[in-house]
Parts: C-alpha cells; sequence; structure tokens
C-alpha cells in the first residue's frame, strides 16, 4: 500500500494582507489559518512538512513537533517553495505527496479523501483539486479543451475570456512524489509575477505524456483562500455562522446570533442560551441550562450546569454549577468557582478557588486565595498578595463573614467561622470562631466644625 505524505507552503510574505506576519499565521476563529491545514493533515496523511520562512516570524512556535519544517530563503513563488522540501520529496518517493497552501483554511477530510481515491484509481500522476465559484476573482482558472484539464492560468496571466472561466484552482494537489521531483526543475518563472508558479506542474506532466486531472468538488467553501484582510474577514464569518449551525443542531440556544463568535473547538450542552456579544475561545466546555448573558468573554474554561453568567471575562478556569456570575467579574488563570457562588459586579478572582455558596457581591480583589463554603465577602475586600517579589497566600475557613473593605496582608490564615469587622487590615492568623477588628479606634469631637468658618458653607 503506497503512503501519504503533505507539504504545507507557508513561507509567502503576506503582502496583500499588509501583515509582518506571514500570511498563514492570520488568524480564522482565533486560529492561525495554518493551524486549520495542519489539523486536516492530520486527519489524513502519515506525515507532514511545512516550507517556512527564514525571517523570525513565530510560526515555528505554534508547528507540532511531529512536522517537518524547510525554510524558504528567497520568496520566488510556490514551486520555488516546493523545491525547498526536495529532501522531504526524496525522503518520500513511493508516496503520493498532498500539496495544500497554508492561506486556505477550510480545506477538510472528505475533500482530500475523495480526491486521494480519485488520483489513484485513476492512476494519475497528478490530481488538482477544483471547484466553481461564483466570483473565482484572484485564483487560478482551470482550462480545459473539449472537457479535458490542460493547463492552469493565473489571473494576472489570464486573457479577458479565461477571467470569465469560473472553476479555479483550489491550490490542493495529489502528486506521485517520483513525478513531482522530476517537474519541479522544470518550471519556469515566464509570467506576469516572475515566480515559479506550481501551477505550471499541470501542463508539464501532460506534455511529458502522464496523467493530470482535476478533481471538482461541490463543497466551494472547502477551498477558499485568505490573500487580503477583507477575504480573512468573509473567511471568518463563514466559519463562525458554520460553528453557531452546528450548536443550534446540538440543542444550543442562540437567539440573537449576529454578534455571538465561537470557536469551533468550544462544547456547549443543550438548553444553554447565548447572548449577543458573547466571545468563547479555545477547549472551552459549557455545561447544559446555563445563561451566557451579554459582552461575555470566555477563554479554555470548563463551565458546569445552571450557571449564569452575564458581561464577565473567564480565562483558563473551572466553574462548577449553579453559580451567578456578574456583571463585570474577571475570573484569570487558574481559579475554581465552586457549586452555588456569587461573584457579583467588579470583583477580580486569580488563582483562586471560591467554595461552595460563598458570596462575593462587590468591587473585590481575591488573588492566590482559598475560601472555604458559606464565606460572606463584604464590599471592597482586598487581599494584598504580592510584596513585589512572591505571590503569597490568603486562606478564609467556611462560613466565615468579612466585613467590607477588609484588607488581608497574605500569607495569612483566617479560621472557620470568624467574624471581620469592617475597615479592618488582617496582618495576623484568625482562630475559628474569633471576632477580629483591627482598626483605629475612631474619635468624635463635638461641634468643632463650628469653630472653623470654611466648613460652614450653606448652613443655615
Ligand atoms: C495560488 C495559486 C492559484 C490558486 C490559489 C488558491 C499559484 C501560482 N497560484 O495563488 O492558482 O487558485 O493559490 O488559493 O500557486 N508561498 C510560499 N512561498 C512563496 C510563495 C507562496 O510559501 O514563494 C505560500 C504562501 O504562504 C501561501 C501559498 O504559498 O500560503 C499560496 O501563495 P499565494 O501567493 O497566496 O498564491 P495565490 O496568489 O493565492
Ligand atoms: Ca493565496
Amino acid at each position: 500500500m503506497k503512503k501519504t505524505a503533505a507539504i504545507i507552503l507557508a513561507a509567502g510574505n503576506g503582502k496583500r494582507m499588509k501583515s509582518i506576519k506571514p500570511k498563514p499565521m492570520c488568524e480564522v476563529l482565533f486560529k492561525p489559518m495554518i493551524s486549520w491545514v495542519l489539523d486536516c493533515c492530520e486527519e489524513t496523511v502519515e506525515k507532514t512538512a511545512v516550507v517556512v520562512t527564514n525571517e523570525n516570524t513565530f510560526i515555528q512556535d505554534i508547528l507540532p513537533n511531529t512536522v517537518k519544517t524547510y525554510e524558504q530563503i528567497e520568496k520566488l513563488g510556490t514551486a520555488h517553495a516546493v523545491m525547498a522540501a526536495m529532501d522531504f520529496i526524496k525522503e518520500n518517493l513511493e508516496d503520493d505527496i498532498l500539496i495544500l497552501y497554508g492561506d486556505a483554511p477550510f480545506i477538510d477530510k472528505n475533500t482530500v479523501l475523495s480526491s486521494l481515491d480519485f488520483h489513484r484509481n485513476n492512476q494519475n500522476d497528478l490530481t488538482i483539486i477544483s471547484a466553481k465559484l461564483d466570483n473565482p476573482f484572484g485564483y487560478g482558472r482551470i482550462i480545459r479543451e473539449n472537457g479535458r484539464f490542460t493547463s492552469i492560468i493565473e489571473e494576472n496571466d489570464a486573457s479577458e475570456e479565461e477571467k470569465l472561466i469560473k472553476e479555479v484552482n483550489s491550490g490542493v494537489y495529489w502528486v506521485k512524489a517520483s513525478f513531482l521531483a522530476k517537474a519541479l526543475p522544470q518550471i519556469k518563472n515566464n509570467n506576469a509575477k516572475k515566480e515559479f508558479y506550481l501551477t505550471d506542474i499541470a501542463s508539464i506532466c501532460i506534455g511529458l505524456g502522464k496523467k493530470a486531472e482535476a478533481f471538482k468538488t461541490d463543497n466551494t467553501d472547502s477551498i477558499l483562500g485568505a490573500n487580503d484582510r477583507k477575504t480573512l474577514a468573509l473567511l471568518n464569518e463563514i466559519a463562525r455562522q458554520r460553528v453557531i449551525d452546528k450548536l443550534y443542531e446540538d440543542g444550543v440556544n442562540i437567539p440573537f446570533p449576529n454578534t455571538v463568535i465561537i470557536s469551533p473547538t468550544v462544547k456547549i450542552g443543550c438548553d444553554t442560551t447565548i447572548l449577543p456579544n458573547c466571545i468563547i475561545k479555545g477547549n472551552t466546555e459549557i455545561g447544559e441550562n446555563c445563561v451566557i448573558g451579554e459582552s461575555t468573554v470566555i477563554t479554555n474554561s470548563k463551565i458546569g450546569n445552571g450557571n449564569f453568567i452575564e458581561s464577565s471575562n473567564i480565562e483558563e478556569s473551572v466553574i462548577d454549577d449553579n453559580t451567578h456570575i456578574g456583571p463585570f467579574v474577571h475570573i484569570r488563570p487558574k481559579s475554581h468557582i465552586m457549586n452555588g457562588v456569587k461573584l457579583g459586579n467588579f470583583v477580580e478572582i486569580k488563582s483562586s478557588e471560591i467554595g461552595e455558596k460563598t458570596s462575593v457581591a462587590h468591587l473585590t480583589y481575591l488573588g492566590d486565595s482559598e475560601l472555604g463554603s458559606y464565606v460572606n465577602v463584604g464590599c471592597g475586600v482586598v487581599t494584598a498578595n504580592y510584596d513585589g517579589k512572591n505571590k503569597l497566600k490568603t486562606t478564609i475557613g467556611d462560613s466565615s463573614f468579612i466585613g467590607c473593605n477588609t484588607n488581608f496582608i497574605a500569607p495569612v490564615n483566617v479560621g472557620k467561622g470568624v467574624v471581620i469587622a469592617a475597615g479592618s487590615t488582617i496582618t495576623e492568623d484568625i482562630d475559628d470562631f474569633s471576632l477580629a477588628i483591627a482598626r483605629a479606634k475612631q474619635t468624635t469631637i463635638s461641634d468643632w466644625a463650628l469653630t472653623k468658618g470654611k466648613y460652614k458653607k450653606g448652613l443655615k
């Protein structure tokens, strides 16, 4: 059985995107386009190589280490880029090679595998995946004579008549490695852009009496590529709608979907409602019967069932069930909010565990803290968790009552059932069931203000 290997081209310099990053690093639904293409390769071929630029663009950082990389120094076109991976082609000389471009993220398993069947059944040396687009502008056109595929002509080189052709080159090819190794050095750069076009491989193939065919897919979205910001926005919109349609099938309630943005990796349970302006990203999982209220941003978090979250920001944290969070709560990474917790407006939680049924209702910062269950945290409580060098911990036991404006100077341990008077600055540990008051005693001087003229304004 012949094997399969993929080469993804990702070294181009994104001129039309007007970006300092390579184009495949531009994101669709918060994920670089190259990563979408890599996911497809992972599902379809045995090994993958990526042609990257030699400049420091961080693209290597996001590639898995199972992937081989080859550097293209000068950017002289798509055929020149494949040449950069010649060692990879030679290592896999008996295989069918899948070539893809890193700026066309929607290529899918089904299209790749059915075109491989077509390629093998017809014993082709080269199979090009094509599709008919209503607006073919910018793509290479598929030229056929009497229905038979003969060549690809690029937009810049096409005649007015050829520009009317709607069948385009997807930029995804199956090619026998042995033929690829022979054909690449024959490609010339005598075209409008003076680049070495991989697309010329089609006419070379046919000229050598070998077999090249176009595999026309009906799944037109799967071939769309983005060369500029406007098209990138279009791809984002297609991807966004696809995710929402899939969530509808899973029973998720998104009544006003236009401004809701959810990554394809997110999982949401049935009867959960997502309201406008929410952005839900990464490996987030949300359970059933939640309401994710307007303008909430959730990243890489696990949210249980029956939660009500509004206008809040949650990052890399775990929320159990039946909590009420927001509006305007910020939960920062490594936090765990347990069942039935209430977090109210302007509360920030960082690297903290908040026990069951605890209430932190207003204007509070809890960092590096561990709170038990049924704790009541008053308004304006702050943990002073950073001494300029280290992060220090505050623990508060079950059922303690923390008065408004308490400061905890960490590290500090507060027992269970403790009462802390409002306005206290707590520097020492407190035993279970104690009362702590740590504030200056009030002094009141009668009629003092009457002796000072400046405080009498407006008094009768
Ligand atoms: C290419 C095809 C076109 C096809 C379209 C599909 C060629 C000549 N044209 O056009 O027929 O319809 O894709 O989207 O192949 N790259 C390199 N090194 C280079 C040049 C490009 O790695 O020197 C990479 C880019 O990063 C990109 C990919 O190759 O990921 C395609 O290059 P691009 O310039 O976008 O080709 P298109 O003009 O879109
Ligand atoms: Ca492109």
